[in-house]
C-alpha cells in the first residue's frame, strides 16, 4: 500500500510569536483557517491509503487531535526524543512493510495547485515502485540560503548542496539546472531500509533496535540517545546512487521565517502598504509611519515588530525567552 508520512518534529521558532512551543507552527489556524497539518493530512487524503505520524509525544496529542476531528486512521510513532529525520524516516520504514511505498513530507510547508502536486506525487510513485528513491525539487525563485539544492541533469541527481552561502546560491540560479530540495520523498520502505544500511549503518543499526525494543509505537529514551543525529539528506540523498528527481511545478514554501510568510502572503493577496509594511495576526487598523519593509506580528500575549530582512534572527529571540522560562 502507500502511506503517508508526516514528520512533525520541530516548534517553528523563527515564528515566535505565532508559534509557540505549546503551539508549533504546523497546528496554527493562521493560513486558510485551517491548520498546515491539517491542510497536509488533506492534500494526501485521496492519495495513500494509510497515514504515520512520527513525531514527540507533545506533538503527537496535537497532531492526534485534528486527525481524530477529520477521522482520519492513522499510525502513531512517538520519539521520546530528536534524533533528525534519518532516524525518524527510517523509524517509518520499519513500521512499514518492506513492500510499501512511502510518501514522506513535513506537516508545516504550504503547497498550491493541487492538480501539479497530484501530477508530481503519481510520478513520483511510479519512479519509487521501479525501486528509485524520489526527491522532489522545487525551480528556485531566488538565491535562498536556507534551502538544500539539488543539481541535476533530467531526472538524475547530479550532486546535492545543503544550505549553501549567499554567493553559491546565486551561482546555482544563475547556473539554472538546480532546484530546491523541497524535504519531502517517495520510496520503497525495503529500498530506502538498504540505503541507509550502506551508506550510514549505524544509524540503520542502532534504529533497528530502537524500532524492535520499541512498545505500541512508543520508543525507548535511552537506546534512542545513541542514535546519530543526522538528516537524511546528509545520511542517504547525499550518497545514493538510487536518487530520482521529480521537478514540481507546484507553488511551495516551507514558511520557515516570516520573510518567506510574507512572500507567501504577497501571492495570494495580503494587504502590503505602499512601504512594503505588512500586518499578521489581526484585522485591526494598524498605520505604519517612515519605516519599511516591517513586519507587524501580533498575538494576543506578545507582538513583534521587525524589518523583514531580519527574519532569520526571531529564533535568537525565542532561544533567550527559552533560557529565561
Ligand atoms: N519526527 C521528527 N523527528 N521530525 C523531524 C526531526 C526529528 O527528529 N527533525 C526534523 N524533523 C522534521 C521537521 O519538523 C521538518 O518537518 C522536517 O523534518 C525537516 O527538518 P528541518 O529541521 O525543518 O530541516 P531544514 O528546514 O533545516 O532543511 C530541510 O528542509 C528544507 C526544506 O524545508 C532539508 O531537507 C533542506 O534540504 C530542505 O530544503
Ligand atoms: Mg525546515
Amino acid at each position: 500500500s502507500i502511506i503517508h508520512v508526516i514528520l512533525t518534529g520541530g516548534v517553528g521558532s523563527r515564528l515566535w510569536p505565532l508559534s509557540r512551543k505549546s503551539q508549533p507552527k504546523q497546528y496554527l489556524d493562521i493560513f486558510d483557517g485551517k491548520s498546515l497539518f491539517e491542510m497536509t493530512v488533506d492534500r494526501n487524503r485521496n492519495i495513500a491509503d494509510k497515514v504515520m505520524v512520527v513525531g514527540n509525544i507533545d506533538n503527537c496529542h496535537l497532531s492526534r487531535k485534528i486527525l481524530e476531528k477529520t477521522s482520519t486512521e492513522y499510525i502513531d510513532i512517538i520519539e521520546s526524543t530528536p534524533r533528525n529525520t534519518a532516524a525518524a524516516i527510517a523509524f517509518a520504514a520499519f513500521a512499514a512493510d518492506p513492500d510499501d511505498i512511502l510518501i514522506v513530507t513535513p506537516s508545516d510547508h504550504i503547497i498550491g495547485d493541487m492538480g501539479e502536486y497530484e501530477m508530481a506525487i503519481q510520478e513520483a510513485v511510479e519512479k519509487a515502485t521501479q525501486g528509485s528513491i524520489v526527491t522532489f525539487g522545487i525551480v528556485p525563485t531566488k538565491p535562498e540560503t536556507g534551502y538544500g539544492y539539488i543539481e541535476r541533469k533530467g531526472d538524475d541527481v547530479i550532486s546535492f548542496r545543503e544550505k549553501p552561502n549567499k554567493v553559491s546560491a546565486r551561482d546555482f540560479i544563475a547556473k539554472g539546472n538546480f532546484l530546491w530540495n523541497s524535504g519531502m520523498f517517495c520510496f520503497k520502505a525495503s529500498v530506502l531500509l538498504e540505503e541507509l544500511k550502506a551508506f550510514h549503518p549505524e544509524v540503520y543499526e542502532k534504529s533497528k533496535l530502537v524500532w524492535e525494543s520499541s512498545a505500541n509505537g512508543n520508543l525507548d529514551l535511552a537506546l534512542s540517545m545513541d542514535i546519530p543525529s543526522i538528516s537524511i539528506d546528509y545520511a542517504v540523498m547525499e550518497r545514493s546512487k538510487k536518487i530520482k528527481v521529480v521537478s514540481s511545478k507546484f507553488a511551495w514554501s516551507d514558511l520557515g521565517s516570516f520573510e518567506s510568510v510574507y512572500d507567501y502572503l504577497v501571492t495570494i493577496g495580503h494587504v502590503v502598504d505602499e512601504n512594503g509594511n505588512m500586518v499578521i495576526g489581526t484585522t485591526n487598523y494598524t498605520a505604519f509611519i517612515g519605516v519599511k519593509d516591517t513586519i507587524f506580528v501580533y498575538t494576543p500575549t506578545a507582538n513583534l515588530i521587525l524589518k523583514k530582512e531580519f527574519s532569520q534572527d526571531v529564533k535568537s529571540v525565542y532561544n533567550a525567552l527559552e533560557r529565561e522560562n
